[in-house]
């Protein structure tokens, strides 16, 4: 079931859907479409089979992004989709130059996930120049350059900025509002980063005794984690948690609390986002203290998306996806989930 929601965004997106994770759902008609003047119409999607569709992966170096090009992967006989893929190794130029080549090969639809908000918007709007639309999953490109409902159909995925609040509110109550932070931030310039900080950061500012004493990022990766949170032990050990803005920072930051002899779990609190199987092993043993989720199964629901917009249907300019959230009161229980 979907359910309208009308919080705003800081791009001002004024209409959302709620899709409950991992079932396709029926989009509100009528709602969140940007109005456009004639030439700024979005191009059109042919109802054709099979419909040739550009999928451009940022990088492949954890289980979230293994689980959203494999949830691509498995949707794609389902929806009628003969997919072209790519896989850009973490570089921004890459994923450019492999969007570009789609485009020359004219494939009919676009979809990915842009690895930062900015370098990735013009790309959006040369596909739209040549007429292919564009689907925007799990993170969003500078709203100033381009923008949802004008220059690509929509943005489907989580609300990060909600995510840091949940993580963060997590924290309050776990050490009774009273912690020196260190925070491990994702990938610099991307949109989940960028939200992930500011809703965290807006909690933790509410609470007086609550700091950040370090702040730094780990490009969303076990191995960088685990390095930058062995220096940042070294220079602040009076750290008492930890915020890192995906499990696998989280589990990096584990191994480099482990080894400068400390506890994970009782000497640090640990919180994080993503809800990979790892990170929910990691909260059953006791060292991660809790992990918001962030769904990367977006197959399905861009699907559902590019088969309701071919048909003429009005798509709100970003479907939300809901997220659970995980602690050791139901992670045994809720194990299906992970990835
Ligand atoms: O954009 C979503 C983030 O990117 C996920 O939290 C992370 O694991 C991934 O690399």
């Amino acid at each position: 079931m979907a359910s309208l929601n009308t919080q705003s965004r800081k791009h001002a997106r004024k209409q959302q859907i709620r899709p409950l994770a991992g079932s396709l759902l029926a989009l509100a008609i009528g709602f969140g479409v940007a109005t456009a003047h004639a030439d700024d119409a979005l191009p059109k999607l042919a109802t054709k089979t099979p419909l040739k569709v550009g999928f451009a992966q940022t990088e492949s170096n954890n289980p979230w992004r293994l689980a959203e090009t494999k949830s691509f992967k498995d949707i794609a006989a389902k929806c009628g989709w003969q997919v072209v893929m790519t896989d850009a190794n973490g570089s921004n130029s890459k994923q450019v130059s492999d969007i570009q080549s789609m485009i020359a090969q004219h494939v009919d639809l676009l979809v990915f996930p842009p690895r930062e908000e900015k370098p990735l918007a013009p790309v959006v709007l040369q596909a739209k120049k040549a007429g292919i639309p564009v689907i925007l999953v799990d993170r969003d490109v500078d709203q100033s350059v381009a923008k949802a409902g004008r220059d690509y159909i929509t943005f489907i995925g989580s609300d990060f900025i909600d995510q840091g609040h949940r993580a963060a509110d997590w924290l309050v109550k776990a050490t009774g509002g009273k912690a020196k932070i260190i925070e491990l931030e994702g990938t610099t310039g991307a949109s989940a980063a960028n939200d992930r900080k500011k809703g965290f950061d807006e909690i933790i500012a509410k609470n007086p005794g609550m700091t950040i004493i370090a702040s730094q990022s780990g490009d969303f990766a076990r191995d960088k984690g685990r390095q930058v949170m062995e220096t940042l032990l070294q220079a602040h050990p009076e750290v008492t948690a930890v915020y890192a803005h995906n499990d696998e920072m989280a589990l990096g930051a584990i191994a480099a609390i482990k080894a400068a002899g400390k506890q994970p779990g009782k000497d640090i609190q640990i919180v994080t986002i993503d809800g990979t199987k790892g990170g929910m092993d990691a909260i059953a043993a006791g060292e991660l203290g809790a992990s918001v989720q962030s769904s990367p199964f977006f197959g399905p629901l861009a699907c559902d998306v590019a088969q309701r917009y071919a048909k003429g249907e009005k798509i709100p300019t970003w479907v939300k996806v809901s997220d659970r959230f995980y602690d050791k009161s139901n992670v045994q229980q809720s194990m299906q989930y992970g990835y």
